[in-house]
């Protein structure tokens, strides 16, 4: 699927649709859009997906939010906006790329493993702690935070 990245110059709510998709609050991605470099994908002139970038030590980024329309998973889109995360990073001149997920998304592990991640450690309860609903998924309570790094 040829997809046309370029970087996102303001937030307007198909934007925020997506960013949603990946974190329900809209004051931490309000905070990743302030710190950080969004990148939008379209297929022709219609929006299918988005990621954000950000510098969060010296030499390594994260992938802080990562969400394709739903009408649009599950064909590929993901796994060329993380390739091409991997790819702005290396541009960076950083050494280390990261991501996190909760242990109970099944895709989002088994994506980002195919795309190279390694896990590197898991934050206990932090989906505990941070959200105030219960989140389940794939029939698992997400409680923790799985953190994924990928040397660059
Ligand atoms: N279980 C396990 N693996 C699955 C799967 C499933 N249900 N569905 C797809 N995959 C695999 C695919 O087989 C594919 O691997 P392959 O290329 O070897 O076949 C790989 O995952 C990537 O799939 P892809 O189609 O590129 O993913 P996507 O376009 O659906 O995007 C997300 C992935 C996570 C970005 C997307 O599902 C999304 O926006 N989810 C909501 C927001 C979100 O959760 N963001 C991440 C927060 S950490």
């Amino acid at each position: 699927m040829q997809l046309s990245i370029q970087k996102a110059k303001e937030a307007n709510q198909a934007l925020y649709e997506l960013l949603l998709l990946a974190d329900p609050s809209k004051e931490i991605v309000d905070e990743y859009l302030v710190r950080g470099e969004c990148y939008k994908a379209w297929i022709g002139s219609e929006l299918a997906g988005v990621y954000v970038l950000l510098k969060t030590r010296p030499q390594t980024v994260e992938i802080v939010n990562i969400a394709v329309k739903e009408s649009m998973q599950n064909k590929g889109i993901g796994k060329q906006l993380v390739q091409d995360a991997i790819e702005k990073a290396r541009g960076w001149g950083a050494d280390t790329i990261e991501i996190g997920t909760g242990n109970s998304s099944i895709h989002q592990l088994s994506l980002y493993q195919k795309c190279g991640f390694r896990m590197q450690a898991i934050d206990h309860d932090f989906f505990i702690r941070h959200y105030e609903e219960e989140i389940f998924e794939n029939g698992i309570q997400c409680r923790d935070m799985v953190r994924l790094y990928l040397d660059l």
